[in-house]
Formats: structure tokens, sequence, C-alpha cells
């Protein structure tokens, strides 16, 4: 019987890391809580270091929308989102949009007019339209 319960105990602990894959109180628990709310939290490999870093400068002017955050979380996501960024002219913008860079506007380009159009799309930012609630994983 003790041994059917340590077994069980095991059994359940593993469960319950399963459910947790990512680390309450993490860095990434963080960026996906605080950039996943409006809308789904953009990979950070799609935008380079650069671009994430006047993003984070400027979140009370976010595309139209206040982010802002406090100086200590934002600090912690700008680092994570600096160690996981994409390289290169490819992955930059002007705008600071993913939607605007090369890589996505090659990747994109089968794409019509009339399809990005579509009411359930409407924004080239609405990835989760065609793509689900996750791009590229993670
Ligand atoms: C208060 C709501 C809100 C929060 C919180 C928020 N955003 Fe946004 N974000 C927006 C809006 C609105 C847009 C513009 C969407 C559009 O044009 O359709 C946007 C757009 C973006 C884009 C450009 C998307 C594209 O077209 O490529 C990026 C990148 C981005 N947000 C990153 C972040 C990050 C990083 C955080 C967390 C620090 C964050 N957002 C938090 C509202 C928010
Ligand atoms: C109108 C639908 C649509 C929207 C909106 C859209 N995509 Fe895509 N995306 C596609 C299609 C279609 C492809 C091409 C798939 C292929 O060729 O296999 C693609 C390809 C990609 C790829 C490369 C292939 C892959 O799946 O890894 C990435 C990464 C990607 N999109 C990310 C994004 C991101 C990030 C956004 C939002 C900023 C976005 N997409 C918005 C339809 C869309």
């Amino acid at each position: 019987m003790k041994r059917i319960i340590g077994l069980l105990l095991v059994l359940g602990m593993n469960l319950a890391y399963a459910d947790n894959s990512v680390q309450p109180g993490s860095n990434i628990a963080k960026w996906k809580e605080e950039c996943g709310s409006c809308h789904i939290p953009y990979p950070p490999q799609l935008l380079s270091a650069d671009n994430w870093q006047s993003l984070m400068g400027s979140l009370n002017r976010h595309f139209g929308a206040n982010a802002e955050l406090d100086a200590k979380d934002n600090k912690r996501i700008l680092g994570f989102l600096e160690r996981n960024a994409g390289s290169g002219k490819l992955y930059s913008s002007a705008s600071r949009r993913i939607s605007e860079t090369p890589w996505f506007i090659r990747e994109h380009d089968s794409i019509s007019p009339g399809e990005w159009a579509n009411p359930d799309v409407r924004s080239h930012s609405n990835c989760s339209a065609c793509h689900g609630k996750t791009v590229l994983g993670d």
C-alpha cells in the first residue's frame, strides 16, 4: 500500500508539472501574462533586439494603446525578448511591427488582398486568425 501511494504521488507531481510547463513567476510567465492580454504574445524570435528595445521603451504609446509596465517588469520582459530575438535586417522594421519585417512580407506574399480583408482577419497583426493561438509553438 505504501508503495502505491508513493507511486501515485510521483505521478501526480509529474502531471502537475506537465500542466505548468511555464514556471509561475518566471520571465516567460511574466511575458505571457503582460504581452498576451490584448493579442497573442508575439514570439521574440520574429523581431530584432533593436526593435524590441525601442518597442519596450515606448509602451505608453503602443500602436494606439497604452501598455505601460513598471520598470522592474519592463526590464525582465525586455531581457527575455532580447535574449531570444531574431537577428539581421530580415527581422527589423521601422514601424517595429513584425508584420512589416522583410521575412513576414516574403513569407505571406501568397495571401491576396481579399484574404487580408476577410472580416475574420482584418489586421496583419491578427496572427491567430490564421495560425491559431500560438505561432512557432511558444
Ligand atoms: C493594452 C493592450 C496591449 C498590451 C498590454 C500589449 N499590446 Fe502589443 N499591441 C496592441 C495593439 C492594439 C496593437 C496593434 C494591433 C493592430 O494593429 O492590429 C499591438 C501591436 C503589437 C505589435 C505589432 C504587431 C504586428 O503587426 O507585427 C507588437 C510586436 C506588440 N504589440 C508587442 C507587445 C509586447 C511585447 C507587449 C508586452 C510588453 C504588448 N504588445 C502588450 C495592444 C497591446
Ligand atoms: C491571413 C492569414 C495569416 C495571418 C493574419 C498571418 N499569417 Fe503567418 N502565414 C500564413 C500563411 C498562409 C503562411 C504560409 C504557410 C506556408 O507556406 O506553409 C504563413 C507563414 C508564416 C510563418 C512561416 C511558416 C511557419 O508557420 O512557421 C510564420 C512564422 C508566420 N506566418 C507568422 C505569423 C505571425 C507572427 C503573424 C502575425 C503578426 C502572422 N503570421 C499572420 C497566414 C497568415
